[in-house]
């Protein structure tokens, strides 16, 4: 549709959708008089203002109330109910209030297509909510669960041998995969689903300390990029000769030496 035949009733609508969210900043008045309806600003202090007031975590604490999140709801809900609602239950009402329930839908890497990790969808979104620079925080927490054998961390309740493996990758498929390989189980075993929820508990506990080092200023992040996957963005990421891709992840799994040769790829020295 050209935006010659958008109608007043529909730009209307689109502004009160703009007053909105500019409500969820606290900011209406610079569109006081654009909406159809009065909207209520969200007075300072409220959950709408991000990011929340934070409040420090107790990293074990976390980790089991993510062991015993995963249980009710999955991954995603794990983490952040395990990372946020801890916090929340400090703020008291309305922060208490959060629809907690709204993640379930990153289990399986968003219900079952095996995308991000649904432990590490579930950090971002509770980093984003309580930090002011959620950014470094995120990628250290990707750096880190890519490179490092996970679990890490052995919640109590746990029936099974805890069998650390390397994801080499943020996605569910091929942290499956690999933890699979290194078991010898099934993906759709009990061995697996009590895996993922111990990576759950081990990510959140992981995630609780580094947001906990950058409230105390203690946060100290390495390079988000290995070495090799910074020799393939300075030629395909921003700024690159070929500037045609956009991602931080290591791009090894996918495109491996073999598979660039194959194509007749130039060899990458480091
Ligand atoms: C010196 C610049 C340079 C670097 C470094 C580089 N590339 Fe490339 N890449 C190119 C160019 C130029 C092309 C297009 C022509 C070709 O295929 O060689 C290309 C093509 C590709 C393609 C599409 C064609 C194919 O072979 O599948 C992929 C995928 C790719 N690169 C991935 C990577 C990865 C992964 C790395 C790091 C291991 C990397 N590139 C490092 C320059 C570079
Ligand atoms: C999760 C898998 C995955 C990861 C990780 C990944 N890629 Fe890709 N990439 C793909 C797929 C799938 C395509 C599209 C199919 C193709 O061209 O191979 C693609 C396409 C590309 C292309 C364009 C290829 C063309 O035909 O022109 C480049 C360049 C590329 N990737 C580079 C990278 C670099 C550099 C990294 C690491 C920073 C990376 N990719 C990480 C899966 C991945």
């Amino acid at each position: 549709m050209s935006n010659r035949t958008i109608d007043r009733r529909q730009a209307l609508g689109f502004l009160a959708g703009i007053g909105g969210a500019v409500a969820l900043g606290g900011a209406t008045k610079a569109l006081g008089g654009a909406t159809s309806e009065p909207t209520t600003p969200a007075p300072k202090g409220t959950m709408a203002r991000l990011p929340w007031p934070y409040k420090t975590l107790d990293p074990e604490a976390v980790g089991q109330r993510a062991f015993d999140a995963y249980a009710k709801g999955h991954c995603m809900y794990g983490t952040f109910e395990a990372i946020v609602g801890s916090v929340a239950d400090k703020l008291g009402d309305p922060y208490k209030g959060f629809p907690f329930e709204m993640f379930i839908y990153g289990m399986g890497g968003v219900h079952g297509w095996g995308t991000l990790c649904g432990s590490l969808n579930g950090c971002a979104a509770a980093i984003q909510v309580l930090s002011a620079n959620p950014e470094p925080v995120i990628d250290e927490l990707y750096r880190w669960y890519q490179s490092v054998a996970l679990p890490d961390f052995a919640p109590k309740g746990m029936k099974f041998k805890n069998v650390p493996s390397v994801a080499g990758s943020p996605l569910c498929h091929p942290s499956i995969a690999k933890w699979c390989e290194a078991s010898g189980k099934k993906a759709y075993s009990p061995e697996r689903k009590e895996r993922c929820g111990v990576l759950t508990a081990a990510v959140a506990h992981k995630c609780a300390m580094l947001l906990n080092d950058q409230a105390a200023g203690k946060f100290a992040p390495a390079s988000a990029v290995d070495p090799r996957t910074k020799t393939c963005m300075g030629c395909h990421e921003k700024g690159g000769p070929m500037e045609n891709m956009r991602s931080k992840q290591a791009c090894a799994p996918c495109h491996s030496d073999e598979t660039l040769s194959l194509k007749g790829h130039q060899k990458i020295k480091l």
